[in-house]
């Protein structure tokens, strides 16, 4: 039987990159839908469950994704609400890459050395990647802020992870380089999870921080988030700090992400939303 995988997405068009590793993560195929709202899902969360014997339900399997982090956290709730005892398939939410990424980020820091009771601080953390990476910081007992460009953003995202995941984390307004550089100034771990192509700290801002221990950056597009890095910095020493680049870090994001779609079609009951993608994340770093 076909290993079919429905692509439920937020946005306009259902994501190519989404679809290219649901391909490499073993589904035979793909099934893309656009604009997905809790509205407008109802009767495609059906199709998904009551066409195939419950052995079989294994082999159809629902994917969130999308741009907008709230809006997918929704759409997989209202997924989850049309289920009922044996009628259920597997499903997984990853949001612009907000489970992988943010997972693989967190695993490799903290396969680097221990994150509990250090500041860390995601730099432009308002984002899908950004939020889902400090609640993992924070589960790995880092205290943990988010700086936006907007304190009422940064606060925002703060209080959709609290609800969501039940951590504390501290917003800081940071309008530009110069804010940005005072919020890490007594941080030993940054994460820089910024929009592509967009500096978010020059070199000489953490080359002479001898506080800082640990750096990632998400962003593997022209210019880097972090200045004085290389994208492909996997676990390199950099002026006594250990730095993660996109790339670097990007490999385990990818087989991630592959492997949790293997493992959506291991039986009809699989729900990969934070806590199970990061769980795996580090068993894999
Ligand atoms: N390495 C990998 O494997 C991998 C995989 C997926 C994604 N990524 C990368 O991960 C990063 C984060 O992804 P995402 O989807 O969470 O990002 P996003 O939503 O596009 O952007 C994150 C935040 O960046 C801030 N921002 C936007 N323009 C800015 C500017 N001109 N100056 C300062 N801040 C700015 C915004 O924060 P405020 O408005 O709150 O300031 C925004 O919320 C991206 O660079 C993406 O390409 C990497």
């Amino acid at each position: 039987m076909k290993k079919l995988l429905f692509q439920f997405d937020t946005d306009t068009h259902p994501s190519v990159f989404d679809t290219v590793v649901a391909y490499d993560g073993g589904a035979d195929h793909v099934i893309g839908h656009a604009n997905l709202s809790p509205e407008n899902i109802r009767s495609l969360v059906e199709g998904t469950i009551f066409t195939r014997p419950p052995k079989a339900k294994k082999n159809t399997a629902i994917f969130v994704g999308g741009s907008d982090m709230e809006a997918g956290q929704a759409l997989f709730e209202a997924v989850q609400s049309y289920f009922f005892p044996g009628f259920q398939v597997s499903v997984m939410l990853d949001s612009n890459g907000s489970n992988t990424t943010a997972a693989a980020a967190v695993a490799k820091l903290a396969s680097s050395g221990s994150l509990k009771g250090k500041k860390a601080v995601v730099l432009a953390g308002t984002g899908p990647v950004g939020q889902r990476a400090a609640v993992m910081l924070a589960q790995e007992g880092a205290e943990v802020c988010i700086t936006s460009r907007k304190l009422e953003k940064a606060k925002q995202a703060c209080t959709n992870m609290e609800k969501r995941f039940g951590v504390q984390l501290t917003p800081i307004e940071a309008r530009n380089i110069d804010d940005r550089a005072a919020a890490v100034n007594d941080a030993q771990i940054i994460l820089a999870t910024g929009a592509a192509g967009v500096e978010l700290l020059k070199a000489e801002h953490w080359e002479n921080n001898s506080q800082l221990e640990m750096i990632a950056d998400a962003n593997a597009t022209p210019p880097l988030g972090i200045g004085g890095t290389d994208m492909m910095d996997k676990g390199l020493e950099r002026h006594g700090k250990i730095i993660w680049g996109a790339i670097g870090f990007g490999t385990l994001k990818l087989a991630l992400h592959r492997a949790c779609i293997e493992k959506l079609f291991e039986d009809n009951k699989q729900v990969f939303d934070a806590e199970l993608i990061f769980k795996l994340a580090k068993e894999m770093a």
